[in-house]
């Protein structure tokens, strides 16, 4: 069988932007394909590590979870969910393959440029923490990988270390596709990139100060829905799909078309030529404020305990397939 699998880390409180570009496609993926294919989440809690955390780790991880729930995740025997350090085999393969990635091709990852950038000192956790991505991917065989466009860099690393791997040392990983096929598999026309509501040339991100810049999961709908109403537009007084001349517009219909679950092309043609940018906003607020409060109120019915069982469950699948394939590795690569 074939394996889906996607993680989100628990350092905080998650944006629209990692709704939508991330949860909700994963979501949607899994219950079209958790029939014929192993479906892993799992919380990338090494990963969290790397950062500051807002809260409570532990609290921030049964949260996560619960949102894959909330935003109406079936489970079955395929859904397999757990957390990256309760499976010891992601630690030990990314330290094997930092001995097959070069450090200029890490050095070269955007996200640890970002994450680096006007520090004095970083850790090297946010410099390796590409390669252990790319474990939590290789020791599952995963082939598809839902992720926001932020995040293709490192598909492409993990295709690289695999097929290096592979050419050294023996034919042990799966590849996975490369991201115009995820993209294709994900069934949107090209990566999702939410922008930031006030800056639309920049992704939605937590840890931009500028509260009306950014939707968070826990706000309140209708202070969400006053955020898309302020949202920076621009004066062409025209709608019109562009990201590049047009972000401000763009990045609402992109809203516009994960929210309603309406392919964007069908949304773009709804709005084309419409010249008053206010009725699309007044529509886009609606349905985020619509879609806020139904997962809020699913999102309170959880219950903790739910979620420990899962984790029971998906930690007992997750450590046998991976130290399967750890082992397979270590005597591969002469450990064993
Ligand atoms: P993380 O936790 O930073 O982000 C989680 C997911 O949210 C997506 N995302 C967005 N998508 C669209 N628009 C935005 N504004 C936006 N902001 C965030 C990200 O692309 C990501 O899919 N390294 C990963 C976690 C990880 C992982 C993995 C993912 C660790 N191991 C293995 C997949 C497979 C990360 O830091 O994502």
């Amino acid at each position: 069988m074939k394996t889906i699998l996607t993680g989100i880390r628990a350092n905080s409180e998650l944006t629209l932007g990692n709704y939508l570009g991330a949860l909700l496609p994963m979501v949607r993926l899994a219950n079209k394909h958790s029939n014929e294919m192993n479906v892993n989440i799992f919380v990338p809690d090494l990963h969290s590590i790397i950062a500051e955390i807002d809260g409570d780790l532990q609290k921030n991880i049964l949260r996560t979870i619960k949102y894959y729930l909330a935003a109406g995740l079936e489970l079955n025997e395929n859904v397999h969910i757990y957390r990256q350090s309760y499976v010891p085999a992601h630690s030990e393969l990314c330290w094997i393959l930092n001995c097959v990635a070069l450090m200029g091709e890490a050095s070269r990852m955007t996200q640890f440029k970002e994450k680096s950038e006007g520090r004095d000192s970083c850790n090297v956790g946010i410099f390796d923490y590409p390669v252990l991505m790319a474990a939590d991917i290789l020791l599952y065989s995963a082939e598809y990988v839902p992720i926001g466009e932020d995040q293709f860099q490192h598909i492409e690393l993990t295709r690289n270390l695999a097929t290096r791997f592979n050419n050294k040392y023996g034919e042990v990983f799966v590849v996975p596709v490369k991201t115009a096929e995820q993209v294709k598999f994900m069934g949107i026309s090209d990566g999702v990139r939410i922008r930031d509501l006030l800056n639309p040339e920049k992704k939605m991100s937590k840890s931009t100060l500028a509260e009306n810049s950014k939707i968070m999961l826990d706000d309140d709908p209708a202070k969400a829905g006053k955020k898309i109403m302020s949202a920076t537009t621009d004066s062409l007084a025209k709608v019109k799909f562009d990201m590049f001349n047009q972000p401000g517009i763009s990045n609402l219909l992109q809203i516009e078309a994960l929210v309603t679950d309406t392919p964007l092309q069908d949304v773009i043609m709804t709005w084309a030529g419409e010249t008053r940018y206010g009725e699309l906003k007044k529509k886009v607020a609606e349905d985020v404020t619509r879609m806020l409060t139904d997962f809020q109120a699913r999102l309170s019915r959880i219950r903790d305990e739910s979620i420990y069982e899962l984790f029971e469950d998906g930690e007992e699948y997750a450590n046998h397939v991976a130290s399967a394939k750890l082992l397979e590795v270590q005597k591969a690569v002469g450990l064993r």
